[in-house]
């Protein structure tokens, strides 16, 4: 069995305003956690020599994997962010008042809403189909560095979760999700680094 890492960026500045969407770079504790997740990486794939690091085209993905060395890294566009369109840069509360129906429509229905010239999670599920061709074509171990919604989709797809579930489902800030596939199934291990 091979192991398929999977995390968030660390904690962006966005993420401290609580801000959807942007390219902004890490907070402090977002610089620790790529210090933290290189020294884990280091060690978990010590002898792994043809294992390779995957990170969005966006600086957050990017900077969280800098301090990782002796591996390659490839950027992918279909690992970037859901594209939350007019919203970008908006928080959550600035589009339930400047935006209620919007706002009320992607509540009712989150896996079909698509943000006004952005994308909705099916369309992110759409897209990330070359990446899981790919990734499911690797022998060797793939870390994988991108964004909470592209997650939910990569994760629930290898762990086999209903589409409904996608949209709602837990992944944390600064925790590594591990996913090994082996001839009897996928099993699953979580590592938080940091709080
Ligand atoms: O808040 C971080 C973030 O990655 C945003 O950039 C993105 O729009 C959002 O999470 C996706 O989560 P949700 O679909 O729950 O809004």
């Amino acid at each position: 069995p091979r192991p398929i890492l999977l995390t968030r960026h660390g904690e962006s500045r966005d993420n401290v305003r609580g801000r959807i969407g942007g390219d902004t770079v890490l907070s402090d504790a977002g610089e620790l956690y790529a210090k933290k997740l290189a020294n884990f990486v280091e060690k978990r794939l010590k002898s792994e020599r043809a294992a390779s690091i995957w990170t969005s085209t966006l600086q957050r993905t990017i900077i969280t994997a800098s301090p990782i060395v002796g591996f390659p890294k490839i950027q992918w566009r279909a690992l970037d962010e859901i594209n939350a369109g007019v919203c970008d840069g908006m928080t959550y509360e600035e589009i339930k008042k400047n935006m209620p129906e919007e706002y009320e429509s992607r509540k009712k229905d989150k896996l079909r809403y698509r943000y006004p010239r952005g994308e909705s999670y099916l369309d992110v599920i759409q897209r990330l189909e070359p990446v899981i061709i790919e990734l499911e074509r690797q022998r060797a171990p793939v870390v994988v560095i991108s964004h909470q919604a592209v997650l939910r989709a990569l994760y629930s797809y290898f762990a086999d979760r209903p589409l409904k579930e996608i949209p709602h489902i837990e992944v944390p800030l600064h925790t590594i999700i591990e996913i090994q596939m082996g001839v009897t199934g996928v099993q699953e291990k979580r590592y938080k680094l940091m709080d």
